[in-house]
């Protein structure tokens, strides 16, 4: 385990402002003397996510998410504890002391870089000499150019078990390294063999140049057509965008959302440097967030095929519902971008990305081409498809516009489309709604806080947390007043122990001291207690309570029962429960 010292984190948060931190990612609005904002961590229409800044922390009352800034960057860029720390301090310009971050996950991560970038340079070098004939065939084939190639660092994959192992074995690495890397397998009997065999293959470089992993395309039509790296400790296919690298430094405002790696290698052989792709798994909402803090402009240029279509109808909805608007364009005459320059030319390319239309309008247009208006029947099914298509519209302003359109086309009042845009809203919001209670309870300890958010018991547990958080002189009253053994909840029971710890040690409180002993799901359920009701003055009065309620709680959990009969251990069973609601 790395240990960062605490006093350089303090430094750090000093530094980095939690509102400007999280307003480069979302927009904030002005809450009282907080912040609110659309919660980047669950769809949500209106905002329910609130920035602390006396706390400097942050939480969310839709999904439970909240912690301090480092938490925040460590759900949002989907990095460690470390990591977060790291990349606040590069953002602030600090060193992170660097005996310290000799960690083993460190060594391990940069140890898989290199072999990467061995491995990439051995496969490009592979597409040069004899061994590479028929993968040179193959790109010939497909079109591209060498510039292309080394440009992307394209290469081969002989058809060979063990010769990428054996040059990784000279390189000085060991077979559980090349596994931890995913370019070499372990069979059942123990012997280890490449992952990659007669393949053309595309390395996948994240933003820092570092090769994080591999995709491989087979030279025929055989199955699988692709092979991917398994996520490993330096590469999470849900997270980054093939060519993003380029992409990011193209100069241009727009990037452009192809399906496959042979569609942009064939986009920026062309000249659109700005084309990126998923890394062989559908669309996630991750990749989605990254492509709007890089572009507030998106063109999604999917496959023409049916497939296609519906990778493009998911996609536009996971813009939408992060408040983007992508545009998009159907390919005619040709399956995917790739066959489309080929066929058509790149100029015009250019013509439809340049005129691409907003994803809605062409929604509207393919749905237009689905049913014949003629029919009264189908007339019907198109108006209510017409109307999802705009509930689906965040921006109430562009739904009237689309309303407006819509009657003027079929001839209806304003009126009967407005209802029935309303309620097809709010059925999507009462199945989203359903949505987050499931996402709630599938995680547990985000079930403790639904479960719990409206317990007298755990409102006082929390009370007394929340009282002791702000006002550590307490800590002798409550320590004559009140048994922390009495609590009912471990969690609270050890964010309690915690602060009485620090408070004894004369430690700050900030959150920073609460990372090495909560998770960051119990970091959410933290800073609920914390901030929640801060508004109230607290009184003494209001402590006892607290304590009351909590001492009651236990006593009645430990009241001798051994005397009672069992009719009178049900009869207080039911009062209890009855109690309770
Ligand atoms: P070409 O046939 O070479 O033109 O491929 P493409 O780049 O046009 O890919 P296609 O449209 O068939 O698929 C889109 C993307 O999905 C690919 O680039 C891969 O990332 C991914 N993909 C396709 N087939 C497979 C597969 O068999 N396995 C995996 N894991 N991913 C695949
Ligand atoms: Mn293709």
């Amino acid at each position: 385990m790395v240990k960062i010292s605490e006093d350089f984190i303090l430094q750090l948060k000093g530094l980095c402002d939690i509102v400007s931190v999280i307003s480069s990612y979302v927009d904030l609005k002005s809450s009282g003397k907080n912040k609110k904002c659309s919660c980047p961590f669950h769809s949500e229409k209106t905002p329910s996510m609130v920035i602390y800044e006396d706390t400097q922390s942050f939480y969310c009352f839709g999904c439970g998410v909240g912690g301090d800034i480092i938490t925040f960057i460590e759900k949002i860029e989907n990095l460690s504890y470390v990591d977060a720390v790291k990349f606040l301090a590069d953002r602030a310009g600090l060193a992170v002391p660097t005996s310290e971050l000799d960690d083993k996950i460190s060594k391990q991560r940069s140890r898989i870089l290199k072999m990467n970038k061995i491995a990439a340079k051995f496969f490009f070098n592979n597409l040069r000499s004899d061994v590479g004939r028929f993968g040179r065939e193959y790109f010939a084939k497909r079109g591209l150019s060498k510039d292309i190639i080394i440009r992307f660092g394209l290469g081969y994959a002989d058809d060979s078990w063990d010769s990428l192992k054996n040059h990784l074995k000279s390189n000085g690495f060991s077979f559980e390294e090349m596994c931890e890397a995913d370019l070499v397998l372990k069979s059942k009997k123990g012997s280890y063999y490449d992952k990659f065999r007669n393949r053309v293959i595309f390395p996948i470089i994240d933003i820092k140049g570092n090769v994080i992993g591999f995709g491989g395309r087979v030279l025929d039509d055989s199955k699988p057509k692709y092979l991917n790296s398994s996520d490993t400790p330096v590469f999470k296919k849900s997270l980054g965008l093939y060519a993003l690298n380029f992409a990011k430094n193209s100069g241009s405002k727009t990037l452009i959302l192809c399906e496959g790696y042979m569609d942009v290698i064939s986009m920026h052989q062309n000249g659109f440097n700005n084309a990126i792709a998923a890394l062989g798994t559908s669309l996630t909402e991750s990749q989605v967030r990254l492509i709007s803090r890089n572009s507030s402009d998106v063109v999604i240029v999917f496959d023409s095929d049916k497939a296609g279509s519906i990778a493009m109808d998911r996609a536009y909805k996971m813009f939408l519902d992060i408040g983007v608007r992508p545009k998009a364009l159907r390919l005619k005459g040709a399956k995917d971008p790739d066959e489309y320059i080929k066929k058509y030319g790149a100029s015009r390319m250019k013509v439809l990305i340049d005129q691409s239309k907003s994803a809605i309008k062409i929604k509207i247009d393919t749905i237009e081409e689905k049913y014949n208006l003629e029919d009264v029947e189908q007339r019907k099914d198109y108006i209510n498809e017409y109307c999802l298509i705009i509930s689906n519209i965040v921006d109430s302003l562009e739904r009237e516009v689309y309303i407006g359109e819509l009657c003027k086309k079929m001839k209806l009042t304003r009126e009967i489309v407005t209802n029935h845009v309303d309620y097809l809203l709010k059925k999507k919001r009462k199945k989203y709604n359903k949505k987050i209670d499931r996402e709630l309870i599938k995680n547990v300890k985000l079930e403790y806080a639904a479960k719990n958010m409206h317990s007298k018991y755990d409102r006082a547990e929390q009370g007394i947390i929340r009282f002791l958080y702000n006002n550590p002189d307490y800590i002798n009253y409550l320590s004559e007043k009140f048994d922390e053994n009495w609590f009912d909840s471990d969690l609270h029971k050890k964010i309690y122990k915690t602060i009485v710890d620090k408070i004894n040690y004369g430690s700050s409180l900030d959150f920073v001291a609460f990372h090495s002993v909560l998770d960051v799901d119990e970091m959410g359920i933290f800073s609920k207690i914390v901030n929640e009701g801060r508004n109230y003055a607290n009184t003494n009065r209001e402590l006892d309570d607290y304590i009351c309620v909590v001492k009651e709680k236990y006593d009645e959990k430990y009241e001798d029962i051994s005397s009672m009969t069992l009719e009178q251990i049900e009869q207080r069973r039911k009062q209890n429960a009855q109690k309770k609601r």
